[in-house]
């Protein structure tokens, strides 16, 4: 990723706090899109200083079609869109609230179509681009609870699977993985830390994104890879 223009979305978050360096560690010029401004100082404080002329913030909200357009148009030109931006939340059907189901299109299907949308115009310009989004394993295995989380999740896969197909005889490709729990503080405080040494890490999940990433994986698409560590 030497030298190519990154488009990094959530990566402030709890695993972006793992792709954030990996990404940088290949030599890419990376954006940040952001929300919270104390989150970008957090993570400030994790990077060598000698990183942040390759780093830039930009604030945006990705739920909305005008500032995603305006984020692309601001970074210029993007090579390679990684997607972490989402979000979770649980509830028996029968008592969830409309507003939730809805909140959880929002945050997980609707700002990956619009960074995709924005992200493929500037790719399809100069004829290359990678794209890696974020999806579940209850994309593919939903289970009680999680209806919401797992159809905007499936939508997350499909989606990618149809940009895969739309691009190909190009130099663009779009997958996504599919992880279980990530070993992120939010988790340890939500569930205790008992069973995390079986979470993804954050680091190895940024292995991956960073192969799907990179020119060698110019092959692979549409492909959607299960990342399960030991659960
Ligand atoms: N954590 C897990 O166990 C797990 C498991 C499977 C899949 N995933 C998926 O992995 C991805 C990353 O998860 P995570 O645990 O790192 O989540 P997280 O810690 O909650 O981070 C979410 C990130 O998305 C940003 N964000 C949220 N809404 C946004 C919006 N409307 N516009 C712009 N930015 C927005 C947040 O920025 P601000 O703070 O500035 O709002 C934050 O940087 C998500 O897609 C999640 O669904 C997570």
């Amino acid at each position: 990723m030497k030298g190519k223009q990154v488009l990094l979305t959530g990566g402030t978050g709890g695993l972006g706090s793992g792709v954030t360096p990996a990404v940088l560690a290949q030599g890419a010029e990376v954006t940040i899109s952001y929300r919270n401004p104390k989150e970008v100082e957090r993570l400030k404080d994790t990077l060598p200083p000698t990183d942040f002329e390759r780093l830039h913030f930009i604030p945006a909200n990705l739920e909305e079609e005008a500032s995603v357009d305006n984020l692309i148009y601001r970074i210029g030109k993007v090579d390679v869109l990684i997607h972490l931006v989402g979000g979770f939340s649980m509830g028996k059907t029968h008592e969830y609230s409309f507003y939730d189901w809805k909140r959880e299109f929002e945050i997980n299907l609707n700002t990956t179509f619009l960074t995709c949308k924005y992200s493929l115009k500037s790719m399809l310009q100069h004829g290359y681009g990678r794209i890696v989004t974020v999806g579940s394993k209850a994309a593919l295995e939903p289970s009680g609870q999680l209806a919401a989380y797992s159809a905007a999740k499936a939508g997350v896969v499909a989606l990618t699977k149809a940009i895969a197909d739309e691009t190909k005889g190009t130099n663009i490709t779009a997958n996504v993985v599919l992880p279980t729990v990530i070993d992120t503080p939010t988790n340890r405080e939500a569930m205790g830390e008992e069973n995390s040494d079986k979470w993804v890490k954050p680091e190895s999940l940024a292995q991956l994104i960073c192969f799907l990433a990179s020119e060698a994986a110019r092959d692979i698409r549409g492909a959607a890879i299960p990342i399960y560590g030991n659960i």
